[in-house]
């Protein structure tokens, strides 16, 4: 005789059959395979991280360390990425978000995203393809690219396929004015619009994870680097059949002798004053730190300001420019343009960032890894990813546009 406690196990089996033909049809979807290469790795890839993992498997230690890496102990790199990680968002339930514009307003400009690329150097270093491919992905999405000084490409050559007025310059000073008067002209005919000046480069930042991988420009073959590149031969391959890679600028070698020909430690502000007056277009000024700076180079005339540490390349121990950004804003109360980059790898991190009172947001290695990974299409990816991140966390939080974020869907844990 059966138990109730019997009946109970037995009533809570469930029911098997055979497979319904049907349904298995339903569920087995088999993998699509691509035969190209570059989509099958892009279709892993659902974050800037993912990119970054790829682009690790595929560029020689010394390039991909180069771009990962940060000064001294890394302090500050990693201070940049836990200020983002540390935000907490509160969100507005029940808001119609059936259209998110993510679209801002920058310098007299409508562009379509808040966020836009910060100068890197070295560009085909780390792909054949370099600032060419970073500035047609660029185009494409409408977001403005800023060549470097330390670019391998010539801002022409870019504004020849674009529309200039996206194509940002940035200038490391010369205390020699009319070497930077010179390049003013240049760019002014080419079409260039807007000027980025970088001042938190008095001197190289110390980038130990470059000495101990023994780091040139351009990379040696080394036994070491070798073995290194048996793996990756892509990029080598790459590197000795095509052009071979040179500053666009300064003597136009690749050495960092050319590098440190254009960095001059004897700037000072009064350079930026004689800049302002010279150049008539819009003036950025890119690794400011401080309300106190911040407040000096509004006072000079800069139409926005950069709150950078160059992605921690530069002076490790300062501060994440997101922990300086309230301090900032409550200085300049709505007098500039407030950009900020170092440490953004997300959507999340570029909403965070507005929330908090900058009105646009840089990034450097975000569309990199992107480039590494997969050339133009990589960095096509990185956009798409940070497109759809934006506009989820925004719709997440209840918010239509830009405009409505305020300090009251995020805060952030304080350093103190
Ligand atoms: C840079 N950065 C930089 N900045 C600048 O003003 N001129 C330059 O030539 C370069 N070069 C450069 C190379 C590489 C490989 C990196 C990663 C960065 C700094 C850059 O503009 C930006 O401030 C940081 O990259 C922002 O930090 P994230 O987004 O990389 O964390």
């Amino acid at each position: 005789m059966s138990t109730l406690a019997d009946m109970s196990q037995r009533s809570s089996q469930p029911h098997r059959q055979l497979p319904s033909i049907p349904f298995l049809k339903q569920i087995l979807r088999p993998v699509p395979f691509s035969l190209n290469g570059v989509e099958r790795r892009l279709r892993q890839a659902h974050t800037i991280d993912d990119l970054r993992r790829i682009a690790k498997r595929r560029i020689p230690t010394g390039p991909f360390e180069y771009v990962d890496g940060a000064a001294d102990d890394e302090v500050t790199a990693e201070r940049n990425r836990q200020a983002y990680l540390d935000l907490v968002f509160t969100p507005a339930a029940l808001q119609n978000v059936s259209r998110v514009d993510t679209s801002v307003e920058v310098l007299g400009s409508r562009l379509p995203q808040p966020f836009g690329f910060a100068p890197t150097g070295f560009t085909r270093m780390m792909h054949t393809a370099g600032e060419q491919a970073v500035w047609r992905a660029a185009s494409r999405a409408g977001i403005p690219y800023t060549l470097s000084s330390f670019g391998t490409t010539h801002y022409d050559e870019l504004a020849a396929t674009g529309d200039p007025s996206r194509l940002w310059f940035q200038l490391y000073l010369l205390r020699d004015f009319q070497k930077n008067l010179s390049l003013l002209d240049q760019l002014r005919e080419s079409g260039c619009t807007t000027l980025v000046i970088t001042v938190d480069t008095a001197v190289p930042g110390n980038r130990v994870r470059d000495l101990r991988n023994g780091m040139t420009f351009p990379p040696q073959l080394t036994p070491k680097t070798f073995i290194n590149a048996s793996v990756r031969p892509e990029w080598w391959f790459n590197l000795l059949t095509t052009e071979p890679l040179s500053f666009a600028y300064g003597d136009g070698s690749f050495s960092r002798s050319a590098l440190t020909d254009l960095i001059d430690p004897e700037v000072t502000w009064d350079d930026v004053a004689n800049i302002r007056e010279a150049w008539k277009g819009s003036l950025i000024i890119k690794g400011i730190q401080s309300a106190a700076d911040a407040r000096t180079a509004v006072g000079l005339g800069a139409d926005a300001i950069v709150l950078s540490n160059h992605g921690g390349r530069q002076l490790d121990r300062s501060a994440a420019p997101l922990h300086t950004l309230p301090s900032v804003v409550q200085e300049l109360q709505g007098e500039s343009t407030i950009m900020i980059d170092s440490g953004v790898r997300s959507g999340a991190d570029i909403v965070g960032a507005l929330a908090l009172g900058a009105d646009y947001v840089l990034l450097g290695r975000a569309y990199l890894y992107g480039l590494m990974a997969a050339g133009q299409a990589g960095v096509d990816h990185a956009i798409g990813i940070l497109r759809a991140e934006v506009q989820r966390t925004m719709a997440l939080l209840g918010v239509a546009s830009v405009r409505e974020l305020n300090a009251q869907h995020v805060s952030a844990v304080s350093p103190e």
